[in-house]
């Protein structure tokens, strides 16, 4: 049984935890939009050829299904939030929270790293930083940070990490003008 005390504190958080959960997901196709130009550094190009746009096509093969078998799980790597919360997003999100565009079967995208993009994906808002931050963008100050919530050896394939060797085969800086 839960304490009167700690019954009180969910009571507290539990605004903020809805305040926080308000930004919706836009999807990929969304963001691409304005990032698939080679003036802006085309970030589209840049996940579309990277393994994190296949995550979730990935748990659809045997290969999958079988280590899922292997860990016990009884439904299909695509099905098992085991595998899901690092080869997707959105999976376990109300649809409410789910534009029409987006599909969790893109894998790990923007918004998988960058937040939930409804409330700062207007031009006004993205041009600058600030405004973007405050409305739910999410920028990294030391990114190996990000990558090592799915990089590691809870990953049944687990490759040693280097970020410096890993960060250079998806990197989508903006040209410097
Ligand atoms: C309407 C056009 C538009 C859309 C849609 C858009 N962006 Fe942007 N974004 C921009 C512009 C313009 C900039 C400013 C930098 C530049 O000139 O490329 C920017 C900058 C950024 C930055 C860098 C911010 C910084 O200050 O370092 C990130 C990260 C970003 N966008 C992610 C996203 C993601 C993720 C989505 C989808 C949820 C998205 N954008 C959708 C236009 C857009
Ligand atoms: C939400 C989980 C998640 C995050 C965060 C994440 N990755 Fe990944 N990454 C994956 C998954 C899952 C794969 C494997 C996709 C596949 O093979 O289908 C992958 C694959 C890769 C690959 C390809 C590896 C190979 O074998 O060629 C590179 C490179 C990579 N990630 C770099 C990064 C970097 C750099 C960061 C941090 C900036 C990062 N990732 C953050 C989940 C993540
Ligand atoms: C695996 C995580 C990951 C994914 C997926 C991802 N990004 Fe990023 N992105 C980062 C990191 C880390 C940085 C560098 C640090 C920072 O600025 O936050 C970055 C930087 C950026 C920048 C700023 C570059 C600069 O020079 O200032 C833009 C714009 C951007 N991302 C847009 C996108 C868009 C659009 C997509 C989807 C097509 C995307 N990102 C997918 C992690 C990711
Ligand atoms: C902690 C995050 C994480 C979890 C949990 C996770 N994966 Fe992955 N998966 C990754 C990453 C990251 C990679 C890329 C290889 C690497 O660098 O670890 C990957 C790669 C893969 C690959 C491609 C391997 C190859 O080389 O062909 C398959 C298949 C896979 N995962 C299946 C699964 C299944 C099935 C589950 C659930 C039982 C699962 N993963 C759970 C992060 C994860």
């Amino acid at each position: 049984m839960l304490s009167k005390k700690s019954l009180f504190v969910i009571f507290l958080l539990t605004p903020l935890f809805v305040m926080a959960q308000e930004h919706s997901y836009v999807g990929v196709k969304t963001c691409g939009m304005c990032h698939k130009s080679e003036k802006s550094g085309n970030q589209l190009g840049v996940w579309k050829n990277s393994l994190h746009s296949k995550a979730y096509e990935t748990l659809l093969t045997e290969k999958a299904d079988k280590v899922a078998k292997e860990k016990g799980l009884t439904t299909k790597a695509s099905e098992s939030p085991e595998c899901l919360k690092c080869h997707a997003t959105g999976y376990d999100l109300d649809a409410s929270l789910l534009g029409k565009k987006f599909k969790i079967e893109d894998g790990v995208q923007c918004e998988t790293c960058h937040g939930p993009g409804s409330d700062y994906k207007k031009k006004s808002i993205m041009k600058d930083r600030e405004k973007a931050i405050a409305n739910g963008l999410i920028l990294y100050d030391k990114p190996e940070e990000l990558c090592v919530k799915c990089h590691n050896e809870e990953s049944p394939f687990y490759k040693e990490f280097n970020f410096a060797e890993f960060w250079d085969k998806i990197k989508h800086p903006v040209p410097k003008k």
